[in-house]
Formats: structure tokens, sequence, C-alpha cells
């Protein structure tokens, strides 16, 4: 029997240049620090979605997988809402695949929640616009609400749904992934700003400079100006794992090779070659620089002590579809 519906979708990753961490103490996972992205042409997610009826139950397929506990819960949330939206009573089976490591600091949650909502409002037929699937992937992850947009996104403080600052052509940069470890991440980024959020004695400073740290990115990127989005974003990523470090116990994603990629792109900075790190909750770092020196920089880092591999990465398009029925 084929099944009722289908649709597939695809969504990217998209890393933070000023971060988010921390909720606000309200249900419905809400950021508590304003924070702003690029949304990469790679990181790729897939995901189809499958309405079924002779299905019982929903079925989470994560990269081969059947997926079980929190991921599988945040799914079937999500899949409760466009159930519940459509009057459809059809389980569905969702099958999705990362082209790239999942939860190990690549942002999968962001471009997996992303492509999930735009796969499922498609096969519930539900219509909900972009914003609306903003805010519903925004409540499974925060990250996720910003890969329903194209290149340069924001999430302000207690909002609904990421907006466009720009689109992917604004400025044609280029992210250089830089993966420095392989294997998942000891704890996941949501149990990990809740212990931040409740044990660092440095939280509060963190979310009181978030938001000027957040306008000096916004204005960089309006005005392509490298230099003062790159001093922006390095602050935000230093804050915030400085931040999680001093939580009890405490939080520690960056890895020896993390560090020599830091001290590398800085010695890169002084020899005139400007590229800007950032780093997620993992070992990785992400760095920043101008498409004309990106091959050079990337031949540079690929020889540092610690470094597995380095991806080359472009402002991105939004979450889309691929097929339906
Ligand atoms: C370090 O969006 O994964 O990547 O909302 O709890 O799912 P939850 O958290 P998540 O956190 C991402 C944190 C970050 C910074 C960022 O993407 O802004």
């Amino acid at each position: 029997m084929s099944p009722v519906a289908f649709a597939e979708s695809q969504a990217n990753s998209n890393i933070a240049l000023i971060k988010y961490w921390g909720k606000l103490d309200r249900p419905g996972n809400y950021p508590a620090v304003p924070s702003l992205s690029l949304t990469l042409s790679d990181l790729t997610t897939t995901t189809r979605v499958e309405l079924d009826a002779r299905l019982k139950a929903d079925e989470v397929h994560l990269d081969g997988e059947l997926a079980a506990g929190r991921t599988r819960d945040r799914v079937i949330r999500i899949l409760e809402h466009f159930r519940h939206g459509s009057g459809s009573p059809h389980f569905a089976r969702v099958t999705t695949n990362n082209d790239f490591p999942t939860a190990a600091g690549l942002a999968s949650s962001a471009s997996g929640f992303a492509a999930l909502v735009t796969a499922a409002n498609a096969a519930y037929a539900t219509h909900l616009s972009r914003a609306e699937l903003s805010s519903l992937a925004r409540s499974a992850s925060a990250s996720a609400a910003r890969s329903l947009f194209e290149g340069w996104s924001m999430l302000a403080v207690g909002a609904d749904s990421a907006v466009e600052l720009a689109p992917a052509c604004h400025w044609q940069l280029v992210l250089l992934v830089v993966v420095t470890a392989t294997g998942k991440k000891s704890i996941g980024s949501t149990e990990a700003m809740n212990l931040t959020r409740e044990t660092s004695p440095f939280y509060g400073t963190w979310v009181e400079q978030a938001p000027r740290l957040f306008e000096a990115g916004r204005a960089a990127v309006l005005e392509r100006d490298l230099p003062r989005l790159g001093a922006a974003m390095e602050q935000s990523t230093l804050m915030m794992h400085a931040t999680m470090m001093s939580a009890n116990p405490a939080v520690i994603y960056l890895a020896p090779g993390t560090l020599n990629v830091l001290h590398q792109v800085t010695a890169l900075r002084a020899r005139g070659l400007a590229c800007y790190y950032t780093m997620d909750a993992g070992p990785h770092v992400k760095v920043l620089c101008e498409a004309t020196t990106a091959a050079r920089i990337r031949d540079e880092l690929a020889g540092v002590d610690g470094v597995r591999e380095v991806i080359l990465a472009h402002p991105g398009p939004a979450a889309r579809l691929r097929l339906q029925t």
C-alpha cells in the first residue's frame, strides 16, 4: 500500500556568529540572548516525512538508526502539532540523513528541525508560513529557527521566530569548518546551557553583554565590515565558552586541537590575513574569511596539529522542499 502522502525537504546548518546560549525562565524554549547566524551552502540535512495509514505510532530514523529518547520525543511533539493543525489521523515515518557528523557540534539539530518542519508542513498540507515554521523549529531547538532563512539571519531575545537580516548574496564570505575531533559530544547543548544558567556565577554578565555584541555584529554585517564582525564574533564565542566553563560541573567542549586552531588564526591575522573564529557546543572551529584568501587559509589550517578536515562553505539557501505528493 502506498503512503497517504509524503514530502522531502532539505535544510542546511547555520553557524551563529553571535551566540545563543541560555533560555528565558518560561516554557516554550525562548532564547535569553539575541543571536546572529550564517546559513551555510554545505552541511545539509535531507528529511522525508511519509504519512502511512498502517502506522500505529510515529517512526523516526536518524542516519539509518531508529531514534529514541529526547530526540524522538522532540520530533514527535512537532508531528503532533501538524496532526492537530491538519486534522489528519495519520502517523508518520520520518527518515532523516545528515551529510556530516550528527550531534558533534556542527549544528545538526538546527538543520534537522528546520528540514523536519518544512517536510511535515507539506506532507500534512498545513500551509504554515515561513515565520510559523521558524517558530515551531525554535520550540524544538532555538538555533533551528534560523535555518529556515537563507544567508544572514537573527533571533531576538524572547522572539517567536528568526528573521532574515540579509540574503546569502549580500556578502560572499567563506566559512571554513575546521573539524578537530570525531565522535559525539559528551553533553548536549540544551542540558549544558541549563546547567550554565543555574550554576555559573558569570551567567548574568553574559546575558547583560550579549546584546552589545549582537548590535556590533548586526551593524558589521549590514556594512560588510569584516574586522568589526570578527571582533564581535570572537568575543561572543569566548564569552560563551568562559561562562559554560565556569558552570558546576564545568562544561568544556574545547579540545587541544581547538586551541591550536585559535592560535593559528591569530597568527595568520598578524600576518595580514583577515580571518576570525567561532566555536559551538563542540571542539570544531569555524573560521570566517574573504573568498579571495579562503584557499590559502584553508591550507594553513589543514596543517595544524589535531585538524582532521577543513570544509569550505559559503552563505547558503533557506530550508526548502524537494519532493511532494
Ligand atoms: C552553541 O539550539 O542546540 O550552537 O534550543 O536547547 O536545542 P536548544 O539549543 P541549541 O543551541 C545552540 C547553541 C550554539 C549557539 C547557537 O547556535 O547560537
